[in-house]
């Protein structure tokens, strides 16, 4: 069986926060974008007692997971498809609550990702999501970073895509643009965790692909010492409960026009 990142127990104060957010009602129909192994679907469907609550993502392996965890919790109104939520065909309107826990912040194009999105919605439904804020407002990104810089100048950011919406006023943008109305941003600031010790945490971050780019340019020598000194940072920020790091998110909500 493939290791899957525990996406749960990293960012389980999230999920409160996510949760008390979307207020799911008993007869809700939620689509989760990008849900991963599907931890705030099932949340969702349980809430949705009379309703359902479909999660979709583009990763084979994580259906698979999110939909194995669910039939071992027995959750019968709750569904999962492997699909592109910038383009799959969803039927139109057939929801009446859109949610993503860090799941909307990889789209290559946006507005024609959240217009999609915003078909598959009711007119007037609400769409409620958290997406990362700049790395340069995450400890971790700064720490990990800085740890595997040593001395040099570090890279200006980690190479993924998952700050593509740091910026409220792009979020905001793109949120319109897509038809999207009565949007609201808001700061919420949670630590993640990373695992148990410091050599889970770095194994973590080798499963999230943050440490690749980073070392790309050392010779060998030079990546053994960057990784002793990531497991040296690593292990300053074990608390003693696991590996933990501030972080902030924004809390974006809007409403299908
Ligand atoms: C950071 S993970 C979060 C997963 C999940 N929401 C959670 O909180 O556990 C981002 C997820 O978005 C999915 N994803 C990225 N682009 C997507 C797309 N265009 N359509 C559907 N899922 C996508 C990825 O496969 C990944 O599982």
């Amino acid at each position: 069986m493939i290791e899957l990142f525990d996406y749960d127990a990293e960012l389980s104060r999230y999920n409160l926060r996510l949760r008390a957010a979307a207020g799911v009602r008993t007869a809700d129909r939620v689509l989760d974008i990008g849900c991963g192994t599907g931890q705030t679907t099932r949340d969702a469907a349980r809430s949705a007692t009379s309703g359902s609550a479909l999660g979709v993502d583009l990763s084979r392996p994580m259906v698979d997971r999110a939909r194995q965890l669910s039939e071992g919790e027995g959750i019968r109104n709750v569904s999962f498809e492997r699909a592109d939520a910038q383009v799959h065909p969803f039927a139109p309107g057939d929801f009446t609550l859109g949610l993503s826990r860090f799941g909307t912040m990889f789209f290559t194009d946006p507005v024609a990702a959240f217009t999609n999105i915003g078909r598959a919605l009711r007119p007037g439904a609400r769409l409620v999501q958290v997406v990362w804020q700049a790395y340069d407002r995450q400890e971790w990104s700064i720490a990990i970073r800085q740890a595997l810089a040593g001395g040099r100048m570090a890279p200006a950011g980690l190479s993924h895509g998952a700050f593509s919406l740091a910026d409220p006023t792009v979020a905001a943008g793109v949120l319109t643009a897509a038809g999207f109305t009565a949007v609201e941003i808001t700061e919420v600031r949670e630590p993640i965790y990373y695992g148990p010790d410091a050599a889970s945490a770095r194994d973590a971050l080798f499963d999230l692909r943050m440490v690749e780019d980073l070392v790309a340019d050392l010779d060998a020598a030079e990546t053994a010492r960057a990784l002793d000194r990531l497991l040296a940072m690593l292990d300053a920020h074990d608390t003693g409960e696991g590996v933990w790091f501030d972080s902030g998110a924004w809390l974006v909500t809007a409403r299908r026009r």
